[in-house]
């Protein structure tokens, strides 16, 4: 299952997508620290970490962080695990690598959440933040998922979603729609992280709902599936591979 259907005003077919999302984020990557950190109004490192620790994460895990980008996530593990040496981030962005490597003194590897060049049962933990939208296919990154974790690992997914309620759903709609990016362009004075944030908005507004993700996790046999809303914007999906 797609998580959303193909944007064809941004690229021509399914095919066409990985291509066109590595070139915005790779244009994106010196911009998104810093439209991150207003955008959500400073809360994302605080919030990064809190989440982490809620749902278990601890010193002495093995933990890879999926779609790392410029090491939002991760930097945050590494304050809880007291050093970055058992982290390992995965991006297909080189532009996105580079600016997580000047940040943390990790395992960097170059690829896709469908297709990772990493061993079978070898994480603790696995993190993916506010990149569920960008892959190609959700069983087939879940059954990855499931494969490189450890028996009894788990993995935890942050995502951020569109709210039900009809008024909320307009200021949602607003804000990440309209003002969001047209600030992104205006602080930074550039039309690639505009754009990255408006891309931002139009998988959000066309992303399945939580229940289809809940239901990939468990068609691809993984327990414990779980998804908690938080404040009515963002998901955390957990799961566990059977021990
Ligand atoms: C919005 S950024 C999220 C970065 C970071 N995890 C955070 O919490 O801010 C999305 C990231 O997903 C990455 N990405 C895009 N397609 C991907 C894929 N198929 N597999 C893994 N990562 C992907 C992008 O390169 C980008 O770095």
């Amino acid at each position: 299952m797609h998580p959303h259907p193909t944007l064809t005003e941004r690229y021509a077919s399914p095919e066409a997508k990985p291509e066109f999302v590595d070139r915005l984020f790779d244009k994106g990557a010196r911009h998104y620290d810093s439209v991150v950190d207003w955008g959500f109004l400073r809360s994302g490192a605080g919030y990064r970490k809190w989440v982490q620790q809620r749902h278990g994460l601890k010193p002495g895990m093995k933990l890879l962080d999926v779609a790392c980008g410029t090491g939002l996530v991760a930097v945050e593990s590494a304050k809880i695990l007291g050093s970055a040496k058992d982290i390992t981030c995965l991006d297909p962005s080189s532009g996105m690598l580079e600016v997580a490597k000047g940040k943390l003194d990790a395992h960097f590897v170059q690829g896709r959440a469908e297709a990772m060049p990493l061993p079978d049962n070898t994480f603790d933990f696995l993190t993916m933040g506010y990149a569920l939208r960008h892959v190609s296919d959700l069983e087939t990154t879940f059954a990855e998922y499931r494969r490189v974790l450890k028996p009894g690992g788990k993995l935890l997914i942050l995502e951020v979603t569109k709210p039900a309620g009809a008024i909320s759903g307009f200021f949602f709609r607003v804000y990440f729609g309209r003002v969001y990016p047209f600030l992104s362009g205006l602080f930074t004075r550039s039309r690639d992280a505009k754009d990255m944030m408006r891309y931002y908005w139009e998988t959000m507004d066309a992303c399945v709902p939580p229940e289809r993700v809940v239901e990939a996790l468990k068609a691809v046999g993984l327990v414990q599936v779980e998804r908690k809303g938080m404040m009515g914007l963002f998901s955390e999906y957990t799961a566990v591979k059977a021990g």
